[in-house]
C-alpha cells in the first residue's frame, strides 16, 4: 500500500493527565518505526494556530514515559472554537506538511479534533483525562494515577482521623462524573459518598456514623465528587459535626490529584492507545476516538461518540434524537444503561460494605 502520511502532528490539550506523555511517546516511536515524522505541537490547540511545534526524533521523547504532566504543555484554546482559529490552525498545518494528527486529550479535544476532521485534516483522538468521562470508553488515561493519589492522600486522613476521633470530608476531582468519588470510596473504605449522578441520602450517612460511634469507631472519610457543587462538601461536613458530635473537616484535594509519576495502568493504556492511533491514522481513518472496551483498545466514530455522550450524560436535545437513526439511537440507550447500571452497582456496594 502506499504510504499517505509522511509527516503527523501530536497534541495533548485540555487538563493534563498523567500518562500523557507516555500517549505522545507511543504516537512518536511508532510513526519513526513507520518512517512517519512526527511534529510534537506545544500548548494544545494554541500551538497549532501561534505555530508553536517542532520535529520530535526518538530521543525526544526518551525518559517521559514515567514523568507527570505533559511535555508538549497543553491549553483551553478559546480562539480555536472560532472559525477563524480553526482556518487559522489547519493554514499553520498545511505550511507545516502535517497530513493528520493525534490530539490527546478528553470531550473538549475530541470536538476540536472533529471539526478538523470535517475541514479535511485526518484526526484520531486518544483519552487523556483523569475523570474517565468519556462515555464511549472504559477507560481514560490519567484515571488510575488520579485515584490512586486520592486514596493516598485519604489513608494520611485516615491516620488522623483516628487519632482525633475525628470525620474528613474529602472532595475529589471528576468535573460533572462520579468516576473518582465511586471508586475511591471503596478503595477507602468510606462511610458515605456523594456524586451528582444518584440521589445523596444524607439521613442514613449520619445513622451511620451515630451507630458506629456505639461500636466506637472514630475515623470517618466521606468521600464527595466535585459535581455536587462547591459548597456542598464545607456544608456537609458542618451538618456532619452538628448532627453526630463527630468533630469534622473538609479537605479540598484539587489539582495534586492531576499530577505525578503515571502508574502502570496509565503507562500501558496510553502506550496502546497512542500507538493505536498512528496505525488508525495510517490506514487512512479519520474522526475516530480510541477507547478501551472490556480491556480490547479499538476505536469509536467521533460523532457517534459524542452523541452517545450526550445520551449517557441525559444531555442530548429532542432534536437531535429525532435526527438519528431510530435503530442507533435504540442502541445508545441500551449501552448507557449498562453503563449506568454498572457505575450504581459500585456505588451500592461501597455503601452497603461500609460502617
Ligand atoms: O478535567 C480534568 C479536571 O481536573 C476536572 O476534574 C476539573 O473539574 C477540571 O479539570 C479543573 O480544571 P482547571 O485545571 O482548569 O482548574
Amino acid at each position: 500500500m502506499e504510504r499517505k502520511f509522511k509527516r503527523i502532528g501530536v497534541l495533548t490539550s485540555g487538563g493534563d493527565a498523567p500518562g500523557m506523555n507516555a500517549a505522545v511517546r507511543s504516537v512518536v516511536r511508532t510513526a519513526l518505526q513507520n518512517c512517519v515524522e512526527v511534529m510534537g505541537i506545544q500548548g494544545g490547540y494554541r500551538g497549532l494556530i501561534e505555530n508553536d511545534m517542532k520535529l520530535l526524533g526518538p530521543h525526544d521523547v526518551s525518559n517521559i514515559i514515567n514523568e507527570g504532566g505533559t511535555f508538549l504543555y497543553t491549553d483551553r484554546c478559546l480562539e480555536f472554537k472560532e472559525e477563524a482559529g480553526m482556518q487559522k490552525a489547519l493554514k499553520v498545518a498545511a505550511e507545516n506538511k502535517i497530513d493528520g494528527l493525534v490530539c490527546i486529550g478528553g470531550d473538549g479535544t475530541f470536538r476540536g479534533a472533529q471539526d478538523m476532521s470535517r475541514r479535511g485534516l485526518p484526526c484520531i483522538g486518544v483519552t487523556g483525562t483523569i475523570d474517565n468521562d468519556v462515555s464511549s470508553s472504559d477507560y481514560t488515561v490519567g484515571f488510575d494515577t488520579a485515584m490512586n493519589t486520592v486514596i493516598e492522600m485519604v489513608d494520611r486522613l485516615r491516620d488522623t482521623c483516628e487519632s482525633h476521633a475525628r470525620c474528613n470530608v474529602v472532595e475529589v476531582m471528576g468535573r460533572d462524573a462520579g468516576y473518582i468519588a465511586v471508586n475511591t470510596a471503596i478503595a477507602t473504605g468510606a462511610t458515605g459518598c456523594a456524586v451528582k449522578e444518584i440521589p445523596f441520602d444524607e439521613a442514613a450517612v449520619l445513622e451511620k456514623i451515630k451507630l458506629a460511634k456505639t461500636y466506637k469507631k472514630r475515623n470517618f472519610i466521606i468521600i464527595v465528587s466535585e459535581g455536587m457543587g462547591g459548597e456542598f462538601g464545607e456544608a456537609l461536613a458542618k451538618k456532619i459535626e452538628a448532627e453526630t458530635g463527630v468533630e469534622t473537616k473538609f479537605a479540598r484535594l484539587a489539582h495534586v490529584q492531576r499530577g505525578g509519576r503515571p502508574t502502570l495502568r496509565d503507562r500501558v493504556a496510553a502506550s496502546r492507545m497512542g500507538a493505536h492511533a498512528v496505525e488508525l491514522l495510517l490506514e487512512g481513518k479519520s474522526n475516530l476516538i480510541v477507547t478501551e472496551t472490556d480491556g480490547v483498545i479499538s476505536e469509536k466514530d467521533i460523532e457517534w461518540a459524542l452523541m452517545y455522550d450526550r445520551v449517557y450524560k441525559g444531555k442530548a436535545k429532542p432534536e437531535e434524537i429525532a435526527k438519528l437513526d431510530p435503530k442507533v439511537y435504540e442502541e445508545m440507550v441500551a449501552l448507557a444503561k449498562i453503563k449506568r447500571d454498572k457505575f450504581v452497582e459500585l456505588y451500592e456496594l461501597g455503601n452497603s460494605i461500609s460502617i
